[in-house]
């Protein structure tokens, strides 16, 4: 199929090019490269030997996305452009809305104009609010999210899913993520946020690196074994593959809703140990207040997406921390 991943030079979006290209899907990108750098290109190209179609704006410009659709046969479309930071969004309310949600918009937009008929939507486990029941599931009522991030990833759901019931010959797949980290095994593409990063692991690999002094760790007087926070961390290239099951297999009218996750939660400080013991590094840390928008505990029930799509993440936290180092000593 020709696929059009949105985001595609991102962190998991240029992961997920690569799973594409090497099942045999021609790929076509579109990235304005707020927060990533053109060499993934580069990297797509050296790691599967072809190249992505590559189109530089951002979505919000309708015209030029348009034209994206004029230009190619497009058969589906993965949508990764969004902001993605928790504690970001809790400051940035309106960035995170107006980007999130209007190119989601465009995008759905194009879809009917121009007869595209399966997409897959990057969602979150964030639009799960703050269950406290875990672990989660997909048919969990979503709850009142706690941060911008996650209440734009329920919204965007929701627009998805009122499209679909206008159109009803599309496929709506909305693949909730969890806590996406690690890095692919060539160390040409990883996890490389521009500035300070927002998500754990890039900080725990510039802490090691020495980049950054120590690592803040956001409260550790929360309701878990260690006191700070328990998150369900999955492997990127895990998490890719698991859209190209998805993309193939949910390719048929409807929505279908899946959680991409392992099932197993670890809490920050069981990360940082388990970086440091398979590294030989070490990572200064120091405990500090909360974040606002944190919960406590996330992991995921991971059953739909076996049963379904008869996908599991194979990699282990020490795949994780292992693959994020190799990434660092080669950036
Ligand atoms: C993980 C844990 C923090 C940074 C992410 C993505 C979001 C979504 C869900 C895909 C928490 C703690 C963090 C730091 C810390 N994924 N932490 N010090 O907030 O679970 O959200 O997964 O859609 O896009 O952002 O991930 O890595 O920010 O935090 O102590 O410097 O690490 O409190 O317990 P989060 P995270």
């Amino acid at each position: 199929m020709k696929i059009l991943v949105t985001g595609g030079a991102g962190y998991i979006g240029s992961h997920i090019c690569v799973e594409l290209i090497q099942a045999g899907h021609d790929v076509v990108v579109i990235d304005d490269f707020s927060n990533s750098q053109p060499e993934v290109l580069d990297h797509i190209k050296e790691i599967t030997g072809k190249s992505v179609k590559f189109y530089e704006f951002n979505i919000l410009n309708e015209a030029k996305t348009e034209e994206v659709f004029k230009d190619n046969e497009l058969d589906a479309i993965i949508h990764c452009a969004a902001f993605k930071a928790v504690g970001e969004s809790v400051s940035k309310p309106i960035e995170y809305y107006t980007n999130n949600l209007m190119t989601t918009l465009v995008v759905t937009k194009m879809m009917r104009d121009y007869h595209v008929n399966n997409i897959v939507f990057s969602s979150s486990a964030t639009v799960y609010g703050d269950p406290k029941v875990v672990p989660l599931t997909e048919d969990c009522p979503l709850g009142e999210t706690t941060n911008p991030y996650g209440t734009s990833k329920a919204m965007m759901e929701r627009v998805l899913t009122d499209v679909q019931h206008a159109y009803p010959q599309m496929s709506v797949t909305l693949l909730r993520y969890f806590n996406p980290i690690g890095a692919h095994e060539s160390g040409l593409i990883g996890e490389n946020p521009k500035g300070i990063p927002n998500n754990l692991m890039p900080y725990i690999m510039k802490v090691a690196t020495g980049e950054l002094p120590c690592l803040g760790v956001f409260g550790d007087d929360y309701d878990t074994p260690d006191g700070t926070g328990v998150r369900d961390y999955i492997h990127v290239v895990d998490l890719a593959k698991g859209h190209v099951a998805a993309i193939e297999k949910y390719n048929k009218p409807g929505v279908h809703i899946c959680n991409l996750g392992t099932g197993q939660g670890y809490s920050v400080l069981e990360i940082v140990h388990a970086f440091e013991k398979v590294n030989g590094v070490k990572v200064k840390y120091e405990i500090k207040e909360r974040r606002p928008g944190d919960i406590a505990t996330c992991y995921a029930d991971p059953t739909r997406a076996k049963e379904e799509l008869g996908w599991v993440a194979q990699k282990t936290l020490e795949d994780m921390c292992r693959d994020t180092w190799n990434f660092a000593k080669k950036h």
